[in-house]
């Protein structure tokens, strides 16, 4: 039976939403070509298709946004954000940026240089991008576990260390700017990382002077799912294990729009004097002033609260299996998941829903605008849209392992009725899996095609 998730909070005030007919939907999607992303979003029911930037804040982040001090300079709300962030990542400098990859932007400008090499357990979409767009290659070296979408491992986002070890040896500590662990991992279905992994990562790089950064959109998802999976740390407060986490690292970046529950920011931590001297000259170029970085004075304060909340261990114990139940009533009803539930989404492991379509048709994404026009639920795809490329040398089409859908859910926003109501939809859809059909694409940019690529059905 699935858990039942008891909400920390009530609701104070609501947000009306409809829903469309199918035949609207048809409509709809078919003028979006086909993308979800280019669909209006109060034409969509149930909106799963990000947690980034989607969460409901709290009346003490709303009353915090009153007190907003917009001075140019060191204004009082980014001392109290300065303050939050440096009691939970425990590092000198912070530097606030408007979301998660302006935070890339502005450290691989200054620490990348062409034919460099990042390896991670798995880049995110932007940071893969913001690599390759200063010269660099971004590297995933996840466990091949966390490929296994059966596999109900505990920690399903570790680094592989002997492939990492490996990497090191064959490209050269000389070539390798940093290394990186994405905590939790987002494009791995938002599995978890173990501290003991984190440790040995920052061990092993450390052993070759190579730097240590974590993606921390998630790391406090992270941080409990360590608590109740990693025996040493069950009676250790979620501070204490995010401390101990990031003291492993020289450095963070993180995506604020997840987990300290606001709806723009981000920022970069450090603990190299010389690295934040450097980051600062371009953020002004890029962000500005680096009390600011791209934000008012209002979201600082937002996100200064937002940390503290986003740490809370009621907050969190709610989160997990809020998510939890989605994925354990899905499972009841026989549907393919990625297994066990990440922290902040399900993924419908698309290969195994839709089984009669090839890779090069785009199943996960012929999954997510089935869901659409059958419920007006919004998902994203994450599989060959997302990822497929061509091999530079070959010119073939190298295909990702995992063809996915998320359903990311957003943080404090839908009620286990809503809940209920995606499980329905993709009950149904299953029920007529025999009769979709695949995409092919008509339109795509040279990078992140997701965003704005647009399909034809076949
Ligand atoms: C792991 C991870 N890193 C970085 C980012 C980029 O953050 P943003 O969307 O704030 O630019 C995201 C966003 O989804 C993410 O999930």
């Amino acid at each position: 039976m699935a858990t039942f998730p008891l909400e920390p909070f009530r609701i104070k005030a609501i947000e009306p939403i409809k829903l469309t007919t199918r035949e609207e939907r048809e409509h709809l999607i078919a003028n979006a070509g086909y993308n979800l992303f280019k669909l209006r979003a109060e034409d969509c029911y149930v909106d799963l298709l990000t947690d980034s930037g989607t969460s409901a804040m709290s009346d003490a982040q709303w009353g915090a946004l009153m007190q907003g001090d917009e001075s140019y300079a060191g204004a009082k709300s980014f001392f109290r954000f300065e303050g939050a962030v440096k009691r939970i990542f425990g590092m000198s400098y912070v530097v606030p940026t408007h979301q998660g990859r302006a935070a890339e932007n502005v450290l691989f400008t200054v620490t990348v240089r062409p034919g460099m090499q990042i390896p991670s357990n798995m880049h995110f979409d932007t940071t893969h991008a913001n690599i390759a767009a200063r010269g660099g290659r971004p590297v995933n070296l996840i466990a091949d576990l966390g490929l296994d979408p059966t596999s109900h491992a505990p920690f399903k986002g570790d680094i592989d260390l002997e492939k990492l070890e490996h990497f090191i040896g064959l490209v050269g500590p000389q070539n390798i700017p940093m290394g990186m662990l994405t905590i939790t991992n987002n494009s791995g279905g938002g599995q978890p990382v173990s501290m003991a992994n984190v440790r040995a990562t920052s061990e092993l790089l450390h052993r070759h002077d190579i730097p240590f950064f974590i993606d921390a959109a998630r790391y406090a998802e992270n941080a409990y799912f360590i608590k109740l999976r990693e025996p040493a740390y069950e009676n250790k407060s979620t501070l204490e294990i995010a401390n101990e986490m990031f003291s492993y690292a020289d450095g963070a970046l993180m995506s604020a729009k997840k987990d300290a529950l606001v709806n723009i920011g981000g920022f970069i931590a450090l603990r190299d004097a010389d690295l934040y001297q450097r980051v600062c000259n371009e953020l002004i170029l890029r962000e500005g002033f680096p009390t600011y970085g791209g934000l008012a004075g209002r979201d600082l304060e937002a996100m200064a609260r937002g940390l503290w909340e986003g740490l809370d261990e009621s907050y969190l114990a709610y989160r997990l299996a809020h998510t939890q139940y989605l994925g354990d009533r899905l499972v009841e009803e026989g549907i393919p998941i990625l297994e066990p539930p990440g922290g902040h989404a399900i993924y419908l492991d698309a290969r195994r829903f839709l089984p009669h379509i090839p890779q090069a048709d785009f199943p996960a994404q012929a999954l997510s605008v089935a869901l659409y026009i059958e419920g007006g639920i919004r998902s994203v795809e994450i599989g060959s849209v997302m990822f497929a490329e061509k091999d530079p040398e070959t010119g073939q089409m190298v295909y990702p392992a995992l063809e996915l859908v998320r359903l990311a859910i957003p943080r404090r926003v839908y009620t286990q009725t809503h809940l209920d109501y995606v499980v329905a939809t993709c009950k149904r859809v299953y029920e007529q899996r025999a009769n979709l059909r695949g995409l092919r694409i008509v339109y795509e940019p040279p990078m992140l095609r997701h965003f704005t690529a647009r399909f034809e059905p076949l």
